[in-house]
């Protein structure tokens, strides 16, 4: 899968140079591409941003760079092309899966009070908030849509780590333990110690639907 994302500060995307993520850029299975738009603005100064019509504080990205850049890094539109922002429908697991299966992600990163939404109306497929609450810009967003949908690539995790974990089947999952079996003065539980798989598979059962409907309510 290719991801191009589309920010004016490129540098942010360090965390993507990390852990699995470098691991599926390295293997292949990833492309990941960063595009600083201020590169495409036509202002002498380079300016990307200017004043909101009908006033409010804060400045509002221009179409043009915007639109000048997507129209250079995807001249056919083979991308899916989203616009990270709180003013969306809140990304789901499921919506993650089927993000995944496409072959080109094009991700916007916005900043300041927002984008004009002239480039919204003619570029962009979709749009996404990663929740209810509202961050200085769209690379953190962009980031958290990369790593969750990155997991979803073949070949970056294995699929038995895509099974029984939090979110799929609408379930949270069970919880985890590891040696020694006493810590602190805390025990394993029993049953996971007992060897007897069928009570194994009850208990994380039990568990999973227990912390479910305790967060969910
Ligand atoms: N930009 C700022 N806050 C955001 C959010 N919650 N989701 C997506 N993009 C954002």
């Amino acid at each position: 899968m290719k991801i191009t994302i589309l920010s004016l500060f490129p540098q942010m995307f360090a965390p993507l140079e990390h852990s699995i993520i470098r691991r599926a850029r390295d293997a292949g299975h990833l492309q990941i591409e960063i595009v600083d738009f201020r590169d495409y603005t036509t202002d002498k100064h380079r300016r990307v941003d200017d004043i909101a019509f009908g006033g409010g504080a804060g400045m509002v990205l221009s179409a043009q760079p915007i639109v000048d850049c997507v129209m250079a890094v995807d001249p056919n539109h083979t991308a899916h092309r989203i616009f990270l922002t709180p003013a969306a429908k809140t990304l789901t697991q499921d919506r993650v899966v089927e993000l995944s299966k496409k072959s080109h992600l094009l991700l916007l990163c916005g900043h300041y009070e927002g984008v004009d939404q002239r480039a919204i109306d003619l570029c962009f497929d979709e749009v996404l908030s990663i929740g209810e609450y509202v961050l200085t810009g769209g690379e953190i967003p962009a980031m958290v849509v990369v790593d969750a949908v990155a997991r979803y690539v073949d070949g970056v995790i294995s699929p038995e780590s895509l099974e029984n974990e939090s979110h799929t089947n609408g379930m949270l999952e069970h919880p985890q333990y590891t040696r020694p079996r006493e810590f602190r003065g805390l025990t394993v539980p029993d049953v996971l110690l007992s060897g007897n798989h069928a009570a194994i598979k009850k208990w994380q059962a039990d568990e999973s639907a227990r912390i479910t409907k305790q967060i969910r309510g």
